[in-house]
């Protein structure tokens, strides 16, 4: 089978568009950010597997740079530890809003009188029709098994719908948007420039068999989507931290057939990652740097440079794009197909209504 042939990689590669839409589409994520919107409210996101991981990303921007009082949590958590304050603001991450979990606990919510907003990628979807307001992530239909557009498309959602809700003063509203404008442009220009060095790195990666992934802030979410891409699509041991964290026991796993992938932006945490990759790399890991900081990738053999002029904002969400293309190229040089994973389906449907 041809490389071109698989569903993961064309769609990963139509991100950009997929951005752009979204952008396009604003009007209806700001319509039900009015409908919701009450006093002093908490927002929870839920979400299964990636969709979880776009939940936590999404959370990072609406805690760190909207200033709203939200949270992530698995859709299971949300059943088993309802939370007890009011007023509550649910929005359910679920690419197929049929996820067992996801699910229940958008049922839940509603007995418990929360507004629910559907995050999905089709509304007549169970979810997206019982909730009270449902968000099309507009990416069509995704063939491949494993999560890639719809994964980056329902993240920008659930950002887009914290800004509307947000009370930013509007010089910072107008910085952030100015910002999120330039995401398509900004993301054709990340998926034409990886491609090659994904695919290198990829290659490289064949002699290693265990992965760490490391990320701060947003980052560390987009980390948890690229691990999970790696283990779904080549069954292969990841573990992921928070940058610092590694220093705290899992400095013990390094050694020669470990690949450790660091997200590294130009920003307060370059002089940390800068001097973990020094030590990590003197332990026989072989350190795969992902940045746009040139004297990082310059540094180490086996990097992926991320195109100049990415607002930092923006970082998390396209650093996800390398992972995914590593994860791909890694499980095709292994002779596997990343869109039929083994043991796995579209959605999970399981007894959840405990
Ligand atoms: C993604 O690549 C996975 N196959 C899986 O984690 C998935 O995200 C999860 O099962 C949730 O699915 P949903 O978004 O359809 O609810």
């Amino acid at each position: 089978m041809h490389v071109n042939d698989f569903h993961m990689i064309n769609e990963v590669r139509e991100q950009a568009n997929v951005f752009a839409r979204i952008l396009q589409n604003r009007t209806l994520i700001a319509n039900v950010a009015r409908e919701v919107s009450v006093r002093n409210p908490r927002y929870y996101a839920i979400g299964c597997g990636s969709s979880y991981y776009a939940s936590i990303i999404s959370v990072f921007y609406h805690e760190h740079l909207f200033s709203l009082d939200s949270r992530a949590v698995p859709s299971s958590e949300f059943i088993w530890y309802p939370p007890s304050l009011n007023p509550l603001v649910l929005m359910a991450l679920s690419r197929s809003g049929r996820t067992s979990e996801t699910l229940e606990a958008t049922r839940r919510a509603k007995k418990m009188h929360i507004s629910t907003v559907a995050v999905t990628a089709d509304p007549s979807n169970p979810m997206g029709k019982e909730c009270d307001y449902c968000l099309d992530i507009g990416i069509g239909e995704e063939k491949s098994v494993v999560m890639t557009k719809s994964f980056t498309a329902s993240t920008l959602v659930s950002i887009l719908l914290g800004f509307e809700l947000s009370k930013l003063p509007s010089a910072n509203r107008k910085e952030f948007n100015d910002e999120l404008v330039q995401l398509p442009t900004i993301g054709d220009r990340v998926i034409r420039g990886v491609e090659d060095q994904a695919r290198t790195t990829a290659e490289n990666m064949k002699r290693l068999n265990r992965f760490i992934y490391l990320g701060s802030g947003a980052s560390y979410g987009a980390c948890l989507e690229g691990a999970l891409k790696l283990r779904e699509t080549s069954y292969t041991a990841c573990e992921v931290y928070h940058i610092p964290e590694i220093r705290h026991g899992p400095f013990a796993l390094l050694e020669n057939d470990v690949g450790v992938i660091v997200i590294v932006p130009d920003d307060k945490t370059l002089n940390q990652s800068q001097m973990l990759l020094k030590e990590m790399a003197s332990k026989g890991a072989t350190v795969i740097p992902i940045s746009n900081v040139s004297a990082i990738t310059e540094s180490y053999k086996n990097s992926i440079r991320m195109p100049d002029g990415i607002p930092a904002n923006l970082m998390p969400l396209l650093s996800v794009i390398p992972m995914q293309m590593v994860a791909f190229y890694y499980a095709v040089g292994r002779g596997l197909n990343p869109d039929l994973p083994r043991n796995l389906t579209k959605f999970v449907t399981t007894e959840f209504d405990q």
